[in-house]
């Protein structure tokens, strides 16, 4: 997958990028990424990406123009090789539709992106009405702009990729992947602090094991994140189990 990002702050993306899962993504060319500053599409002398807003009114708002030069940049490159169409322009703001798993999924689909750093008081209208195909914000609070929202979009994208995890099953057992929470997770010491490990996972029965990772999966999502439950297929015997587990309704 290819990953084009347009912000006026490149470097904030060079740590995220040269350690750990990321770095070797990229250093097994799995992913690659490619960073513009929005500053070098502008003509004037004095690079002026931003500008009053029309009407008046408090900050600053990124001017269209060297935002459509570098897509259209960006585009020329590989309109040889891809198919333009097909490649989703993301504009990260708080207005964007609520990024989750399954938007994660939709994304990892195709070989190339193009994400939008959005800034200041904000983009510009017609970068999203002319430009823009998508528009994603990561929650409903306010960052002072994009460029952490595109990476959080990026690692849970790349991720996904076929080859980035060391073990090809690993995306599948997430907490959110199959829309509940994952199983609480331990590993040596056995008994720590006087605090010991469930006895079915050291019993080796795998079966039990499988069934306790499902309970705990139903429970934990149960306790935490009720509203998930709604939204997931579940098989007769996990409904079962979600109707053991919640407590009845008070009598009035
Ligand atoms: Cl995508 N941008 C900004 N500035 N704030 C946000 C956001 C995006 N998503 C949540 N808050």
């Amino acid at each position: 997958m290819r990953i084009d990002i347009l912000t006026l702050f490149p470097q904030m993306f060079q740590v995220p990028f040269s350690a750990g899962i990321f770095k070797r993504a990229i250093d097994h060319k799995l992913v690659s990424i490619n960073l513009h500053n929005i500053r070098d599409y502008t003509h004037d002398k004095h690079h002026t990406a931003d500008d009053y807003p029309y009407g008046g009114g408090p900050g600053m708002v990124l001017k269209p123009e060297p935002i459509f030069e570098a897509v259209e940049a960006i585009k020329s490159d590989i309109s040889a090789k891809e198919e333009v169409r097909a490649l989703p322009i993301i504009l990260l703001t708080p207005q964007g539709r609520l990024f989750s798993q399954q938007i994660a999924q939709e994304l990892a689909k195709y070989s190339h992106l193009i994400l939008i750093c959005g800034h200041y008081e904000g983009v510009d209208e017609r970068v999203r009405e002319h430009l823009a195909t998508d528009e994603i914000s990561i929650g409903d609070y306010v960052l002072t702009g994009g460029e952490l929202p595109a990476m959080v979009v990026i690692d849970t994208v790349v991720r996904l990729l076929p080859g980035v995890l060391g073990s090809e099953a690993s995306p599948v057992n997430d907490s959110h992947a199959n829309g509940l929470l994952e199983y609480p997770q331990y590993t040596r010491p056995a008994e720590y602090r006087g605090w010991s490990v469930p006895e079915v996972l050291t019993s080796g029965n795998h079966a039990q094991i499988a069934k306790w990772h499902r309970e705990q999966t139903i429970q934990r999502t149960l306790e935490r994140r009720p509203e998930l439950l709604d939204k997931t297929n579940l098989c007769l015997e996990e409904k079962q189990l979600v109707e053991r587990l919640t407590p009845p309704l008070k009598q009035s």
